[in-house]
């Protein structure tokens, strides 16, 4: 039920941090450590690279899921789109372990894929909101995002519930294999939860950048390096799904050898500057595109928020801010589709789950 949300969407955008403190409590032990199924730790220990497969939105989780097993585990990680690896599959490691994100578990291009690593003998692990659905039932292990009911078309607190579900997968992993951590996970998701309480209780300042930037325009950039490149790339695929400004997101550096082509005056670019060590260059791209007309809008941590930035989101642990600077852009987005009278909640020509290939 929306109860007096106007859309789905809306009620999931602020349903964020009550995820984030449900995950919290169900992957936390009595003395609050992370607490994980043994035979999924095993799992992790037994293979020697990590191959994700997903669509969507949750590929786009899987990418930021990547960063996490490597960086703070240092699990080997492939990340790819599913229907690209049915007919591509690559050279697998000795040991491979599938991991399927998908939000209702019934994603048909994932389903093709475990049949086939089911086939081959490979052991599958399912990250879905959903723990019943066919994705969890043909796998071998199941991680549940205890995220709730998602109802709009566009994934939003199922695709945070991912990114701390990997986190939680990452840091349980690197734990296993002794490795020192410099943080504490469970406490940096709280800050999380609260930095995502903290942007829902701002809603009209992203009314109003969607106003200032997009209410008349036909396109849309997203820049960002990093984890905030893989986040450009979900704000992309969030307003184009529900507003149909068409949007694109890529890498700063890749400005220069080509979409810099597509930039004129009044073009929207937003630009996400989370990451401390690439300051410098993506701020750099942003004058580039400046410099040609851009209406550049950037959103950064508070420590690293500058004068002329648009939004100044709560600073988390560098890692985990994706979790944090993809709400500007789910509200951003959410605000476009309202403005031009979209439907919000059942964009034309898509479905909630996609269960043909
Ligand atoms: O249920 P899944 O997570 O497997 O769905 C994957 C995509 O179809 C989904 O994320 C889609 O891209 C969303 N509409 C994005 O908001």
């Amino acid at each position: 039920e929306k109860g007096t949300y106007p859309h789905f969407m809306l009620k999931e955008i602020d349903e964020q941090p009550f995820a984030m403190r449900k995950i919290i409590q169900e992957y936390q032990d009595d003395n609050d450590e992370i607490k994980l199924e043994e035979d999924v730790r095993q799992a992790m220990a037994n293979s020697d690279r990590v191959y994700i497969i997903a669509a969507g939105t949750s590929y786009h989780a899987g990418l930021i899921g990547k960063e996490f097993l490597e960086k703070i585990a240092q699990v080997p990680t492939e990340v790819h789109i599913a229907s690209e690896f049915s007919y591509n599959m690559p050279l697998l490691s000795e040991k491979p372990l599938f991991v399927f994100i998908s939000q209702s578990g019934e994603t048909a291009d994932l389903r093709s894929v475990l049949v086939e690593t089911n086939r081959l003998g490979h052991p599958a692990l399912t990250m879905t909101n959903v723990p019943g659905s066919t994705l969890s039932r043909e796998s071998d292990y199941t991680l549940h995002l205890h995220a709730g009911p998602e109802i709009a078309v566009a994934s939003t607190k199922a695709y945070t519930a991912q990114m701390a579900v990997l986190a939680i997968l990452a840091v349980d992993t690197a734990r296993a294999k002794g490795l020192t951590l410099d943080f504490d996970p469970l406490k940096e998701l709280g800050i999380v939860g609260n930095a995502m309480e903290a942007l829902c209780d701002q809603k009209e300042e992203f009314d109003q950048i969607a106003r200032d930037y997009l209410s008349t325009t036909r396109n849309c950039f997203f820049i960002g390096r990093g984890l905030d490149y893989f986040v450009g790339l979900e704000g992309a695929l969030k307003l184009k799904e529900i507003s149909y400004i068409q949007a694109e997101g890529f890498a700063g550096g890749e400005l220069k050898h080509g979409t810099i082509a597509l930039i004129e005056d009044g073009t929207p670019v937003i630009a996400l500057a989370t990451q401390e060590h690439v300051d410098g260059s993506i701020r750099s791209n942003v004058q580039e595109v400046v410099a040609r007309g851009a209406n550049a809008c950037i959103i950064s941590p508070e420590h690293l928020t500058r004068e002329g930035d648009a939004f100044s989101i709560p600073t988390v642990h560098p890692l985990l801010a994706p979790l944090v600077s993809v709400l500007p852009m789910q509200l951003i987005s959410y605000y476009a589709a309202l403005h031009r009278d979209c439907d919000v909640d059942k964009p034309r020509n898509l479905a909630k789950s996609v269960t043909v290939e």
